[in-house]
């Protein structure tokens, strides 16, 4: 059941470069969310933004309270980056497609590229509660745009980290890094989720090994109702439109040709 409610913001502290972890309090949200689904925060009183903008649910703390990682890249973010301890927020949510975890996979890989990584750790933590067995690859630029994942507390996440320029971890892409631990894992069984740039999610989809096993994308579109009703977020998906806030944002890799 999707709500238009007023939550609290209880954390909103910079956690990397331009990125800030926002704590929101709204259990009437958080107990019934699931790894995958989005809010759509009205980040102002009044019309000035008038749309809301689109953030993952990115985990749920041990008090309950929602967590939101953000990249401040325009007037949106920016008024979020501002918003203090005890300020309202309007929320509408949880809204959208999440992942899927029905399928009897033994393992479970997770590709996050930068600020990516935000619905995949929410799905850490589901998995976590599963005590499956995961493995989560995160890529970023350099050293200073490394998200600290500490408050999650994830205890049994096999972590591995990629920056473009071998500042910390492995130098490359995270899809470079998976790919030179592959004929280490055996992925027969395995499920993959991913979320990060386009670039990333299309040389994803065009591994040739990966096309036999069960890929999950989370995409990202322009919004402006979040509930399928503008048409505002389509792409083109292989047999047609698909409207990402309603048929999505998680897609299986098989309903995508091309991301843009
Ligand atoms: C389902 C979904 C989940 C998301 N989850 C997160 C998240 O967890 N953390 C996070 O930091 N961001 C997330 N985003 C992206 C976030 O919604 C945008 O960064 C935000 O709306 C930007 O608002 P703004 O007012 O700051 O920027 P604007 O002033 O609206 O835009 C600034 C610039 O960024 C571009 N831009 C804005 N939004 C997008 C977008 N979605 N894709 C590509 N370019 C864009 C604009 O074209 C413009 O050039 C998500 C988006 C979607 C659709
Ligand atoms: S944002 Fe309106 S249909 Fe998706």
């Amino acid at each position: 059941m999707i709500k238009d409610i007023q939550s609290t913001v209880v954390k909103n502290i910079p956690v990397s470069v331009d990125t800030y972890l926002m704590g929101l309090n709204c259990p009437e949200i958080s107990e019934i969310a699931i790894p995958g689904q989005f809010l759509m925060i009205k980040v102002a009183d009044g019309l000035d933004p008038l749309l809301r903008r689109p953030y993952s649910i990115s985990g749920i703390d041990q008090d309950g309270n929602i967590l939101l990682l953000f990249k401040v890249i325009g007037k949106g973010s920016s008024l979020l980056k501002n918003k203090d301890r005890g300020e309202k927020l309007w929320l509408l949510g949880p809204l959208g497609r999440g992942f899927d975890l029905s399928e009897r996979s033994k393992k479970h890989i997770l590709i996050g590229g930068g600020i990516g990584i935000a619905p995949l750790l929410f799905l850490s933590q589901l998995l976590e509660k599963k005590e499956a067995e995961y493995r989560f690859f995160m890529g970023f630029k350099t050293k200073k745009d490394v998200i600290p994942i500490d408050f999650w507390k994830l205890n049994k996440a096999h972590i591995d980290i990629s920056t473009d320029d071998g500042s910390m971890g492995f130098k490359g892409s995270c899809l470079q890094l998976l790919l030179s631990t592959f004929n280490k894992m055996d992925l027969e069984d395995a499920s993959i989720y991913a979320c990060g740039p386009p670039q990333m999610l299309n040389d994803l989809l065009n591994i040739p090994g990966l096309k036999s096993i069960s890929v999950q994308i989370s995409l990202e579109s322009r919004m402006a109702c979040g509930l399928g009703a503008c048409r505002g977020c389509v792409i083109k998906g292989k047999d047609g439109y698909l409207r990402v806030c309603k048929e999505g944002p998680v897609f299986p890799s098989k309903m995508i040709a091309r991301i843009e």
